[in-house]
């Protein structure tokens, strides 16, 4: 039993392998929170404390004890109305325009198996991999019934909440903040860990120790966005890669969303995590739900990198679906650096016949195959093949492709729409846009209303067409803008657009993948824009980054591998000096980069000397002899790359018989010092055999000391070590 509920002390305990969570229905009906952490058996109640604080309200019902306070009492779901002036999790706006939603405990279920949840995406288990505790509140004046669900997957460390709000009175109320989780500390000297960006620079780490006030991230874009990802860590100051206690919270969801973590007065800590707030007022009518997207934690006693590989797990085996979910992917070659929108069929098969050459699974057809698309200014929305550009129709260039045993693979933008089009002539009114104004544009284009579920229907019908011409084995689903000036032309209830936009989006993928299960779907915003859970759950792997530069790289999948596992990662081997930077590295240092991702190439292969020609294939082998343990073995992120010269990171098999050591020196010197590099996970005790020379290596010295990296004359160099366990 991992969910125990205890009668005597009114207490919900949940545990994990490894951690217990702990909350209690206290004598009002209130539902405390009482501890997450190191797992413990017992009942921690003792953690409550009561003191008349002035100026903190007390509920009517505690009579004359000044001692209790709901902005005092560390909570499950804090609410607007009951005397908490801290951030809160939910606001309900009642009939008579009041902002008060006082829910008291009414029942609970707990139940074998994961819940899922109405049109969103959320982790999934088998019935012996889980148990799910709801919770029931409900508000005795309005009626408004709240229901906290529980999914708890012990061997994974993975607790995952959500929130069902149920309006159960006479009257239409609005959900003005509806928050999916909560973590009240009663203490904690935490430093907040984020993950902040910008287009070509996305998920770059920052950590700071929190201070008395709010630190808040979020996306207002309509997209979980390049600027903050959707996941947060508190860390306990001490706190390293391999030491302490961390937690994480991961919101799996690809709209807009906000994050508050806040130090109050008496020094406590809230985290919240959920649904953006601005914009965001949902009416729900008497007997309607609304469901809140879900949230991940985990919490690791042994730092940081015991809780990403929680979170690998995770994503792997409980949000990642279908076909590839724990398949290597194909390499592939991506026709975007390489000819951008300059191509015709023959292009592309030329590339296929270059790919064949180097031993490259499949060619991908990115942006320009249709309507009028010559460059980004028109024809986003007609997803019709453009025959007299490719001087072929797309079935017989399929045909071509994969008659030399090459794999064929597409990009389209289902939600883009430039004005120039045949789609917005017809329909400019599916455009989101607010009528008497002029829209916003970006990258000049604006974006489908894809709340609107006519809408969805019919790009879903064009995108089929498409993919019913020929042998598609992979989709690259991108999304080149924010949303903006949303609005419907469909309801009155404005509030509501952004949320159904995305359950719109969702069904879109849904019935893509129901219907086509065998084509591998890459996400992708910009490259990282939308690189989330909720995109996981559709998409097992995700465009990391538009930017392909090597040192940048390393940067941004280190920021990347805290929440979301490597085979998740899409990397690419491009062309130098790189397109977005202008800076030169060799093929070696750019693939092994790639290598910490799905791996694949996105340049001009047939302008390849015979030199870079052999390179890649080697490379190419290389990749494919370790493409299990990559993507699906234990990774460590073995230095910090904004710290230190040496990047390095290392994949450790399950049973600890091999690793992987991956290091890129980015910077050189005049008389260089040495840089060890300390490994991890290897077996305690054994002697290790290092592939290439034949070296052994003992394992207790290599994780204690570390091997020291060659000083060599030139910038930029990278190794990649492989250790076998004698
Ligand atoms: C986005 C993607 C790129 C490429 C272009 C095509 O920027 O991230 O990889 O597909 O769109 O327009």
């Amino acid at each position: 039993m991992s969910i125990i509920f205890d009668k005597n002390h009114h207490t919900f305990t949940l545990h994990t392998k490894n951690s217990s969570y702990q909350m209690q229905i206290d004598p009002f009906g209130f539902l405390i929170h009482l501890y997450y952490g190191r797992r413990t058996e017992g009942c921690m109640d003792y953690l409550l404390t009561y003191a008349d604080r002035g100026f903190s309200g007390n509920p009517y019902d505690a009579g004359l004890d000044r001692t209790y306070s709901m902005d005092v009492l560390p909570q499950e779901f804090p609410h607007t109305g009951v005397g908490d002036y801290r951030n809160v999790a939910c606001t309900v706006v009642n009939a008579d325009q009041s902002r008060c939603c006082d829910v008291r405990y009414t029942g609970h279920v707990i139940r074998k198996g994961k819940y899922s949840l109405d049109r969103l995406p959320a982790v999934y288990a088998d019935e012996s991999e889980a148990e799910t505790l709801e919770i029931m509140l409900k508000d005795a004046v309005s009626e408004v019934e709240i229901t906290l669900l529980y999914g708890v997957l012990p061997e994974a460390d993975i607790i995952t909440r959500s929130v069902l709000v149920k309006n159960e009175g006479k009257d239409k109320i609005y959900l003005e903040k509806v928050l999916s989780a909560c973590l009240d500390f009663v203490g904690g000297n935490f430093d907040l860990i984020t993950f902040q960006g910008r287009h070509c620079m996305d998920r770059m780490y920052q950590r700071h120790p929190l201070a008395h006030g709010t630190m808040k991230i979020g996306s207002r874009r309509g997209t979980s966005s390049h600027q903050y990802n959707p996941m947060l860590i508190l860390a306990d100051h001490e706190t390293t890669e391999d030491f302490g206690s961390c937690y994480s919270m991961t919101f799996m969801y690809s709209g807009s969303f906000q994050a508050e973590v806040e130090k109050d007065q008496f020094n406590q800590t809230r985290a919240l995590i959920g649904l953006q707030q601005e914009g965001f007022r949902y009416p729900l009518e008497p007997g309607e739900t609304f469901t809140a997207p879900e949230v991940i934690l985990s919490f690791s006693a042994q730092g940081l990198n015991r809780l990403s590989q929680n979170l690998h797990v995770c994503i792997r085996n409980h949000v990642c679906r279908r076909k590839y979910k724990n398949a290597v992917r194909p390499i592939l070659v991506n026709s975007w650096e390489g000819a951008y929108f300059d191509f015709n069929g023959e292009t592309i098969y030329q590339l296929a016949v270059h790919a064949k050459e180097l031993g490259i699974d499949m060619v991908v057809m990115d942006d320009g195959w249709f309507g009028d698309r010559d460059d980004d200014f028109s024809g986003l929305g007609d997803w019709f093949v453009n025959e007299k550009k490719l001087g072929e129709s797309l079935g017989h260039l399929i045909e071509r492709i994969n008659a030399l045993g090459v794999k064929f693979g597409i990009w389209i933008e289902p939600e883009g729409i430039n004005e120039d089009s045949r789609l917005y002539k017809e329909h400019p009114d599916w455009a989101l846009s607010i009528p008497g104004r002029k829209p916003i544009r970006a990258r000049s284009q604006l974006v489908l209303d894809f709340s609107r579920k006519e809408v969805v229907d019919a790009i879903f019908d064009m995108i089929c067409k498409v993919l019913d011409q020929g042998n598609i084995e992979y989709v690259k689903w991108d999304m080149n803008r924010s949303l903006d000036s949303v609005f419907s032309r469909a309801t009155k209830e404005q509030g509501a657009v952004a949320y159904n936009y995305v359950l719109g989006l969702y069904d879109f993928l849904e019935r893509l993948t129901e219907r086509y299960p065998n084509i591998l779907i890459e996400g992708c915003s910009g490259g990282g824009g939308r690189f989330d859970a909720g995109m996981l759950y559709y998409t097992p792997q995700i465009w990391c980054s538009d930017n392909t530069d090597a040192l940048d790289r390393i940067k941004i999948q280190y920021g990347t591998s805290f929440g979301y596992p490597i085979s998740a990662v899409g990397s690419h081997v491009s062309a130098v000096p790189n397109h977005q930077t202008g800076r030169s590295t060799t093929l070696q240092v750019r693939s092994v980069v790639a290598m910490a991702g799905t791996f694949g190439y996105e340049l001009d292969l047939g302008a390849l000397p015979e030199e870079a020609k052999d390179i890649i294939r080697n490379q190419i082998a290389q990749y494919r002899k370790y493409a299990k343990l990559i993507n699906y073995g234990v990774y460590y992120r073995l230095t910090n790359p904004f710290e230190e010269e040496a990047a390095a990171w290392e994949f450790v098999s399950e049973d600890g018989s091999e690793a992987l050591l991956n290091v890129v020196m980015q910077d050189i010197h005049g008389n260089m010092t040495v840089d060890y590099v300390r490994l991890r996970g290897l077996i305690p005790g054994r002697m290790y055999r290092e592939e290439e020379s034949g070296r052994l290596y003992p394992a207790d010295a290599l994780m204690e000391t570390g091997i020291p990296i060659p000083v060599e004359y030139k910038a930029y160099r990278a190794y990649q070590i492989h250790f076998i366990a004698e």
